[in-house]
């Protein structure tokens, strides 16, 4: 296994739509298990190939990541794809590849999410609430869309300039609260 490198906002290759895995094979099974490490380390409740520069349509989520098995709960899904959504539900969402922000992003409260498990096995997820909400933001990212595309243009701005300015001054500012980084 091995860690992968996390790409972080505004690398373009974040705002890639990631192609559908063909072959579940070898390949995908080691990108899976280094995707997962990865989250782990990072540490992060989910995390989408894109976001390791990998054009692939694979998503790994955990949100229980200290449970005491670790990797007991973690869900892989390959060509993971929302087939029903319902209701509204606003929650304050972070990411791995978004640094020194989160802030409330609007939802389904639902959604039925179908996939591919490693195994080759075809499953269907019924999510609610936050399990819902990162399956939407990690798929997002396999569409190329980050949760900052879905703030509004003043807070993207801000968030802009803001990173602009810590990018010359050569550091990053420090949080005291961990958000939930999906
Ligand atoms: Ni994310």
């Amino acid at each position: 296994m091995a860690l992968l490198r996390i790409l972080q906002y505004p690398d373009s290759a974040l705002k890639q739509r990631a192609r559908p895995v063909e072959n579940i094979d070898g390949q995908v099974a080691e990108l899976i298990e280094n995707m997962a490490e990865t989250m782990y380390a990072a540490p992060g409740v989910g995390l989408a190939a894109t976001q390791v520069g990998i054009d692939r349509r694979v998503i790994v989520l955990d949100l229980r990541p200290e449970d005491a098995e670790p990797g007991k709960h973690c869900l892989r899904l390959i060509n993971p794809e929302i087939a029903e959504r319902e209701g509204e539900i606003v929650w304050e969402e972070g990411c791995l590849s978004v640094p020194e922000l989160t802030a409330p992003v609007r939802r389904a409260r639902r959604v039925l999410v179908r996939g591919w498990t490693a195994e080759e096995r075809q499953v269907q997820i019924e999510a609610e609430e936050l399990l819902a909400v990162a399956l939407q933001h990690e798929i997002d990212h396999l569409d190329g869309t980050l949760f900052l595309d879905r703030l509004s243009r003043l807070k993207r701005d801000l968030y802009r300039a803001r990173r602009r300015k810590l990018a010359r001054q050569g550091r990053q500012s420090s949080s005291a609260t961990r958000p939930l980084l999906i």
